[in-house]
């Protein structure tokens, strides 16, 4: 062997063992998170939550994760930051607009023919997607007999969630969203402006539920007509995707409709055979059997 290669070898050998060491730092966070809190973060896809980590790591002035650890564990307000961080709450009114114009198309017509209709939103972050949903079936007529059950393992964004502020900037876009998924009215009819935010009419909530919940730990809680979650499972695994999936599966009535992220996908699931795409490029499925 020439010096060469030792180098090279012991270089492979060192860098071997620090990603042996991130992955011992990261799954004892994980557990110990899981242990102290309840809060199950091990079933999440580990590229994305690594790089959440390292990340939130440099924002509290730790240099590694075993310290993180420490601080997460000895402090309550540090797990909740913590929790802010891994949660993504990143979301719009009426996003993929053409989702929600293949909803009225689609999926409206069917809703009529119902006496009454259970809707749930899993992982609705800061309410967007529940306040278009409720625009929607007010201006299809459909609302007061609309029961929406809106849920998210973040407390922060739920509160936002009941609050229905948002910022003024962001109303261009979701002006644009609203004539795009195919809305009728005037968008700033449904919000009054106050300095830099607006806030949604208050009837929007009359039917809305706002409940902390968390799809990795909790159990189903309602039979449903429609579940919306979006963008929240391409941060699983398979394993915890599958039993998301479960859960919805036990949570849909048959014929439930089930709606899904534009990356996301009913298929390589344990339940792919259940369900009918009813639109596929838009991710809308009906469960079958
Ligand atoms: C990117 S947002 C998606 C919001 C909205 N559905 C959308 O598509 O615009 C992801 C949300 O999923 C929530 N979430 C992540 N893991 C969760 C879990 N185990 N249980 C419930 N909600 C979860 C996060 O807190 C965050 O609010």
């Amino acid at each position: 062997m020439t010096s060469k290669d030792m180098v090279d070898n012991a270089a492979r050998e060192s860098k071997s063992n620090d990603t042996e060491r991130e992955m011992i730092e990261i799954e004892l966070l994980l557990e110990g998170i899981h242990r102290l809190y309840g809060y199950d973060f091990r079933n999440y896809a580990l590229p994305s939550i690594k790089r959440r980590i390292y990340y939130h790591a440099q924002s509290e002035n730790v240099s590694t994760v075993s310290g993180l650890q420490e601080k997460v564990l000895h402090d309550r307000s540090a797990f909740d930051r913590l929790v802010q961080s891994l949660s993504i709450p990143v979301t719009e009114m009426f996003r993929d607009p053409e989702l929600f114009l293949k909803f009225r198309q689609k999926i409206i017509p069917i809703l009529r023919t119902y006496p009454y209709i259970r809707i749930w939103h899993a992982g609705c972050s800061t309410g967007e997607e529940v306040y278009s949903m409720a625009i929607l079936l007010h201006e299809e007529g459909l609302y007061d007999k609309a029961r929406i059950y809106a849920t998210d393992m973040n407390n922060l964004s739920l509160q936002q969630a009941k609050e229905g502020v948002y910022g003024i900037d962001r109303m261009k876009l979701y002006t644009k969203n609203y004539l795009e998924s195919g809305g009728t009215q005037s968008f700033s009819e449904y919000y009054t402006a106050k300095y830099d935010s607006v806030m949604f009419h208050p009837f929007l909530r009359k039917n809305i539920i706002f409940a902390e919940h968390n799809l990795a730990t909790d159990r189903s809680f309602n039979e449903f007509n429609i579940i919306f979650c979006r963008n929240v499972m391409i941060y699983f695994n398979d394993e915890l995707r599958n039993h998301v999936h479960g859960l919805f599966y036990d949570s849909l009535s048959h014929f439930g409709v089930l709606v899904l992220g534009a990356k996301e996908s009913i298929h390589f699931t344990d339940y792919s055979d259940s369900y009918e795409p009813l639109d596929r490029l838009e991710k809308i499925y009906r469960k079958i059997k």
